[in-house]
């Protein structure tokens, strides 16, 4: 009995210890390297409305939506937009072209494209500590992408209204950035299609400070669309719809940035006719030979079916069909709108990048070669789709 006693007494002892220095841990945490602790400590009471599938919701805490971005899981944070798709109002069916036409316009664009712009502005993107949407890098990394598109634009001689630039901001730090060239039909003045990457980059174990040079996941994308859109500018481009180039904030923290500018657009009636979305565009797999990886679930099947012809038409590479899972990327968010998009990625999603999440997701492993495939293919779809 005295020695059942004793091992009690002991445990309690053990317990007391142990929970003293974790206090004792985190304290320090706090103190010498995570000015944020105290931020996303008390965010931790506050849960998020989490979907993994379109059929489930749950509250989870911060805390437990990081444990979904080291398990891989992708995920949807819907608390904000819980209605989205719900004012979607059924617009008149579009067809997507039988076979590209603009051939004359797209190949001089085509050919003016370079790695050259890329690989620059990629080295510099991948300099922030991070692209965290909520961490102070991922602000600095913003307005830095920001500044880019707008010198784009300064450089060249159209007026405002036709060629314009904005930063549109969220409920945290790192705004999205959208890019616009002016339709010239009146007739289509409420149409758009839209080429989008996203700018947000995390790392999986410690998402506010911890180094994510997101090289490929997703600063890949987002200089691929970035070089597309300097050679329309430079080429003059000018589309009888609307053509607009998005930068998403916060893909990372569950299509968040995506998900308001969908919600956004669909509150205000916009015809949104194609969605392309370009998340990780620079990785050569090792399983399969090199070609576009084309994702087909959770998209719009016609309008996956041109971006094949597309590239036909325009790439150098074959395409591949891959699946991704629900919430893989931005295109769901436009895509659960109600509008038609589409998702072109590295190669099959079983061979795609392994390092994304981690500080080892940098330049090293990837192909400038590989991502200029997919300006081209940017460069076609604002074309094609924008005249027609
Ligand atoms: C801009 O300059 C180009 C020649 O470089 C010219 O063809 C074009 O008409 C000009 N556009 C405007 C809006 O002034
Ligand atoms: C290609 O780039 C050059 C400048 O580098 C420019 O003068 C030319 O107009 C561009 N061509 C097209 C079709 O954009
Ligand atoms: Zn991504």
């Amino acid at each position: 009995m005295i020695k059942f006693l004793f091992i009690a007494l002991l445990i309690t002892v053990l317990t007391v210890l142990v929970a003293g220095l974790r206090i004792t841990i985190q304290d320090s945490i706090d103190l010498t390297f995570n000015p944020e602790f105290q931020l996303s400590n008390s965010q931790n009471e506050e849960k998020r409305l989490i979907q993994t599938s379109s059929s489930t919701a749950e509250w989870m805490t911060e805390e437990q939506v990081f444990g979904l971005i080291r398990n891989k899981i992708k995920f949807m944070d819907i608390t904000d937009y819980r209605s989205l798709g719900t004012k979607y109002k059924a617009f008149k069916k579009h067809e997507f072209p039988v076979t590209p036409a603009f051939q004359d316009e797209v190949m001089p664009l085509i050919n003016n494209l370079t790695t050259k712009y890329m690989r620059k502005n990629l080295e510099k993107f991948t300099s922030f500590r991070n692209r965290y949407y909520k961490s102070k890098y991922g602000a600095e990394s913003s307005q830095w992408l920001y500044d880019q598109v707008v010198t784009i634009v300064k450089n060249s001689n159209y007026s405002d209204a036709i060629l314009s630039v904005k930063q549109f901001p969220h409920r945290w730090e790192q705004k999205s950035i959208i890019a616009r060239f002016q339709g010239s039909d009146d007739d289509k003045s409420n149409e758009v299609v839209i080429v989008a990457a996203h700018q947000d980059s995390v790392n999986m174990w410690m998402p506010s400070f911890g180094r994510a040079p997101g090289a490929d996941d997703d600063g890949s994308g987002t200089v691929t669309i970035l070089e597309a859109f300097r050679v329309l500018v430079e080429g003059q481009f000018r589309p009888k719809r609307s053509v607009e180039f998005h930068w998403y904030s916060a893909e990372e923290g569950g299509l968040l940035g995506s998900q308001a500018i969908a919600s956004h657009y669909e509150n205000l009636g916009v015809d949104v006719i194609a969605m392309l979305q370009n998340d990780m565009t620079g990785y050569v797999g090792k399983k399969y030979p090199e070609a576009f990886g084309i994702v087909v679930d959770f998209v719009d099947p016609d309008l996956t079916e041109f971006i094949r012809k597309l590239i036909k038409s325009y790439a150098q590479l074959p395409a591949r069909n891959t699946k991704c899972g629900y919430a893989c990327s931005d295109h769901a968010s436009w895509r659960k709108a109600g509008y038609p998009s589409a998702f072109a990625i590295e190669g099959a999603f079983e061979d795609s990048n392994p390092y994304i999440h981690t500080s080892n997701d940098v330049l090293d492993h990837l192909s400038f070669e590989h991502m200029l495939e997919f300006s081209k293919l940017s460069v076609s779809f604002a074309v094609e789709l924008s005249h027609i």
